[in-house]
């Protein structure tokens, strides 16, 4: 396959680590041809400029909708805030583009169901940054998860927690508008239904509770704004399969940075993960002399693969950016008509579904199906 021309728009922490997928891709994986970084989009265009020196894109521009008439532009990396994403994935999927647009899909489920529609009628590929189900060691708890290893799954939790919004004076940001979307559902729980997709199935119905520990913070030229979304989320679901569950999110949960805590219940036995130690998983098998029985600690190496491609030594660790260049691989499959395993936004607009089911369940307080929202 001929390299891939790329555009990328936005610069700020996921359009770096788009670019570091981009720039590193073929020097890992040593399969595919190297990409060529054509075009990328920022506000301004003076930032553009500097940003496009710095992860050695060709040109710069502040419209991002050059990238659409740019012939050599194959595919776009969208990295804006949330209330982007429909208009630009759109727009780039018209123009004849794939598409690898961050999570959440959209703010709107009607937004994200145009953008599915969209992606059919182009017949390009477009997928979804959920990058945490990338990570070898996720990859091997699938593998064991399909072997067998630890039974019939009888119950699932999954948390994710972090502190960034924790203290009751931190200034107001984007995020608490509702124009960001609902807060930690669409910041959070999207990731862990990725997590759930990709382990055990999708979310069939939710009972949900949000939570706004904060009614107001303090705008930096003085005053208060009101919060006009959830930081926390803890819901009770049922899975595919009839699989019960348990997500709890929380974006002011102080002392946790990078929390994903996955736990997943069976027959005969354990699995545990959790992303502030990326690098390793347990496993508990109910077998042997029950005074032996116990958490086994396994830490990542080159057999899960592709660790191996990054590293050859065991136990020397992957990082989060990392996991995007595993994503950038999917992608690159996926463009080349390849088997791939990523979110697409056929899978992506189940999550949305699920997340807007979520939020539909706290409005009415009760249980609420998402194949019905
Ligand atoms: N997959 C993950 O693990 C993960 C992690 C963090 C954030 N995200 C998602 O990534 C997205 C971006 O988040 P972030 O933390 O990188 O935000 P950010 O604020 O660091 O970066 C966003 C960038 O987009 C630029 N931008 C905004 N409007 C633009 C426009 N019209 N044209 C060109 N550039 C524009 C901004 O100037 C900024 O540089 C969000 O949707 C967020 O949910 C995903």
């Amino acid at each position: 396959m001929a390299a891939i021309g790329v555009g990328l728009i936005g610069t700020g922490y996921m359009g770096k680590c788009h670019a570091l997928a981009w720039n590193n891709v073929a020097t890992i994986f040593g399969d595919v041809d190297r990409p060529r970084l054509v075009h990328l989009a920022e506000r301004n265009a003076e930032f553009a400029a500097a940003r496009a020196r710095e992860f050695g894109f060709a040109r710069a521009t502040a419209d991002w909708r050059e990238l659409l008439s740019d012939p050599e532009v194959d595919v776009i990396s969208i990295t804006t805030p949330n209330q982007f994403h429909a208009e630009m994935a759109i727009a780039a999927l018209e123009a004849g583009k794939h598409v690898w647009c961050e999570k959440p899909m959209a703010t709107s489920l009607a937004d994200a169901e145009r953008m599915l529609a969209a992606a059919k009628r182009s017949g390009k590929v477009a997928i979804i940054g959920y990058n945490y189900i990338q990570n070898p060691v996720m990859r091997h708890i699938r593998k064991l998860l399909e072997e067998g290893a630890i039974g019939t799954v009888t119950q699932v939790r999954v948390e994710m927690d972090e502190d960034f919004m924790a203290d009751p004076e931190a200034p107001f940001s984007p995020r608490s508008e509702k124009a960001s979307g609902y807060g930690a559902l669409d910041d959070f729980a999207v990731h862990t239904l990725s997590l759930l997709w990709n382990l055990v199935g999708h979310a069939k119905s939710v009972m949900t509770d949000l939570g706004k520990p904060y009614a107001d913070r303090p705008l930096t030229d003085g005053g208060r704004r009101t919060v006009e979304n959830h930081d926390q989320a803890s819901v009770l679901m049922r899975l595919e399969g009839g699989i019960p569950a348990v997500l709890m999110v929380n974006r002011a949960a102080w002392g946790r940075k990078g929390r994903i805590a996955l736990q997943i219940f069976g027959s005969a036995g354990a699995l545990v993960y959790d992303q502030e130690r990326m690098n390793e998983f347990q496993i508990y098998r109910a077998a042997g002399p029950t005074g032996e029985q116990g958490f086994v600690t396994v830490l990542a190496g080159p057999q899960h693969r592709p660790y191996d491609r990054f590293v050859p030594a065991p136990g020397h660790s992957l990082g989060f950016n990392d996991l995007k260049v595993v994503e950038c691989r999917e992608l690159v499959a996926a463009i080349g008509g390849e088997p791939f395993r990523a979110i697409d936004f056929a899978e992506g607009l189940r999550i949305e579904r699920s997340v807007h089911a979520m939020a539909q369940s706290f409005a009415e307080r009760r249980w609420v199906d998402v194949a019905d929202v």
